[in-house]
């Protein structure tokens, strides 16, 4: 696991952005793996300004999306369909039809997240990831527990990400109690990923990453089994 230290959130998100460029340029074919939440939002910010700038393409890219609330729909403001849309899809070249985000209304959740897995797999695999941190230690939704699952599933979320994730809805009554996400076999089939963090608050699950020891009570930790990880922070988050 390597670690890039940076000055602020640009930076970060720029460093990512180039990551993204260096991939895309060398494949304009290739997969993408997108994630959601605050994080990501500045890299995805750049890469709209490269893309519009004429830099990169993403005209032949194909996305896969790690996660999405059970029972919300891609209209739904919240939902990590609308966000992406919002926050990159809506801005860039990509053909809409080759981005993909699990279905929160799939009828057999489990059967349909082997199906998502297999389906990436069979596309090739994903050529670059992009994960954030949960401040418990998840990637994606997989939450701290002391069984993880390999492939795309349905979970529950824990009381402190729905806590935490309460402040993008109205209340927190309103924070969907389950999600489908990609598990962490899916993650780590994963040619490269790159791992963005920013903020006092990451500092305590990057203080884990930092150290030697993996563990289910905080998944991101199991990143350390993969052989090309970056993880991409401000100083806040390393230094605390
Ligand atoms: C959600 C997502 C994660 C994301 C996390 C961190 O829980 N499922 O993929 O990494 O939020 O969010 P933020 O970047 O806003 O701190």
């Amino acid at each position: 696991m390597k670690f890039i230290v940076c000055e602020t959130y640009e930076e970060m998100s720029k460093i990512g952005a180039d990551m993204f460029t260096e991939v895309i340029k060398n494949d304009p074919k290739c997969i993408i793996g997108l994630a959601t939440g605050s994080t990501p939002v500045g890299m995805y910010s750049e890469l709209i300004k490269r893309n519009q700038a004429g830099e990169i393409s993403f005209k032949d890219v194909t996305s896969y999306n790690l996660d999405e609330y059970y029972h919300l729909s891609g209209d739904h403001p919240q939902s990590y369909r609308y966000f992406m849309n919002q926050n990159l899809f809506d801005h860039i070249d990509i053909d809409k039809a080759h981005t993909f985000v699990p279905d929160g209304f799939a009828e057999d959740p489990n059967a349909y997240g082997k199906e998502y897995d297999a389906q990436i797999q069979a596309a090739g695999g994903i050529d670059i990831q992009v994960l954030g941190l949960g401040v418990n230690g998840h990637i994606a939704f997989n939450e701290p527990a002391e069984e993880l699952c390999a492939s795309t599933h349905l979970t529950d979320l824990t009381e402190s990400t729905i806590k935490a994730n309460s402040r993008f809805f109205e209340s927190e009554d309103e924070v969907p109690k389950k999600a489908l996400t990609m598990g962490l076999g899916s993650i780590m089939h994963s040619k490269k990923i790159i791992v963005l963090a920013n903020g006092v608050a990451k500092h305590e699950v990057i203080k884990k990453l930092l150290g030697d020891e993996i563990t289910t009570s905080c998944p991101a930790t199991l990143l350390k089994c993969h052989r090309d990880v970056t993880v991409i922070c401000d100083k806040a988050a390393y230094n605390g």
